[in-house]
């Protein structure tokens, strides 16, 4: 994979298409942290990657962008156990309309980062069943609904796949980056490399991939072990990405996901968080370098590009987990 600082930089046609899809009001950067596959350590990622940010001195908000399976809670030692009743379930994800600043979403505050999650709806052994196809409205409601305040940093965990919500997220709005997260594995690179494939093809930059589980090192003898074999296909395009960082396989990053307690806080010290606090700063620069090239190369476009709000965007219609749809 590709380290040179080149690549850091997106082509005037990338800019000049994304300048026309809708940014959301006071959120300066919007990332999402997505792969093909599912368990491979994107809401590890996107959890530590948000409290690096923060601890760099940014303001960060995480949205757990996972409906079926959303793992921000415990990650971050909000869990909710008692299922959730009637409009305590509905309510978040069917306003309709323009909604007063009082009637928003508070996010909760952990670590320094705003979260919000609809496992702070729903009991974690509670089955909710949205339709696939209102989970992009289920998305949108959450991030025009959440009383975010001003952000430096917005990044939405994605679940695995190419469907909902990453349809929605790419088509309506301007995404400033997304990051792939992958095992070395072969069977990951394959659904990375599609996620990928689905990025570029609606000229989502993608800032990089992080490769996570990439061998772990013996706490005894300090020898590294490749748990998962290594990949032996090339994949033209996904070799060429940026390597965001390469976080190795360790014990206490698990334990600490379970603990709700960010492998970031928890082991200040470990690789793992050497990796994390790296891939931060890889992303602050690159933010900025974009930052700075879409200013030059197209002042006029970005002036006219006006942040959308709740009216303008489309609301959700009728009870998403009860299916109903009003049409
Ligand atoms: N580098 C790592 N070392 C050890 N365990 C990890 C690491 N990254 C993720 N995990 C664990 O692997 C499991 C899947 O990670 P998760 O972040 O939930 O993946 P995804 O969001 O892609 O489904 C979790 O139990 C998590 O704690
Ligand atoms: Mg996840």
């Amino acid at each position: 994979m590709e380290t040179d600082s080149s690549s850091l930089e997106m082509n005037s046609l990338q800019l000049h298409k994304r300048a026309r899809r809708a940014r959301i009001e006071n959120i300066r950067t919007l990332l999402v942290v997505g792969s093909g596959k599912g368990g491979v350590g994107k809401s590890t990622v996107s959890v530590n990657l948000a409290v690096a940010l923060a601890r760099q001195g940014a303001s960060v908000g995480l949205l757990d962008g996972d409906a079926y399976g959303p793992s921000i809670p415990m990650m971050l030692g909000v869990r909710k156990k008692k299922a959730g009743q009637g409009s305590e379930v509905t309510l978040p994800l069917a306003h309709r309309g323009k909604l007063a600043p009082e009637q928003m979403l508070k996010p909760l505050l952990r670590y320094g980062i705003k979260i919000m999650s609809v496992g702070f709806f729903i009991g974690e052994e509670q089955a909710v069943a949205p339709m696939p196809d209102v989970l992009g409205a289920f998305i949108r409601q959450l991030l025009y609904s959440v009383d975010w305040g001003e952000l430096d940093y917005l990044i939405v965990d994605l679940p695995p796949g190419n469907g909902e919500p990453q349809a929605t997220l790419c088509r309506e709005l301007q995404l400033d980056g997304a990051l792939l997260v992958t095992t070395p594995q072969d069977i990951a690179r394959i659904d990375t490399s599609k996620a990928l494939a689905m990025f570029r093809d609606v000229d989502v930059p993608v800032l990089g991939v992080v490769q996570n589980m990439d061998g772990f090192l013996c706490p005894h003898c300090g020898e590294r072990v490749e748990i998962f074999p290594r990949s032996r296909e090339a994949r033209a395009q996904l070799d060429d990405l940026l390597l965001l960082g390469s976080i190795p396989l360790d014990p206490a990053a698990a334990e600490s996901g379970d603990r709700g307690q960010p492998v970031v806080v928890s082991k200040p010290e470990s690789p793992v968080t050497t990796a994390f606090i790296c891939i931060a700063k890889q992303v602050t620069t690159i933010i900025e370098t974009n930052r700075t090239t879409a200013a030059r190369q197209a002042p006029a476009e970005n002036q006219e590009e006006a942040p959308v709000n709740q009216e303008e965007a489309e609301t959700v219609k009728g009870d998403i987990f009860n299916n109903e749809r009003e049409d």
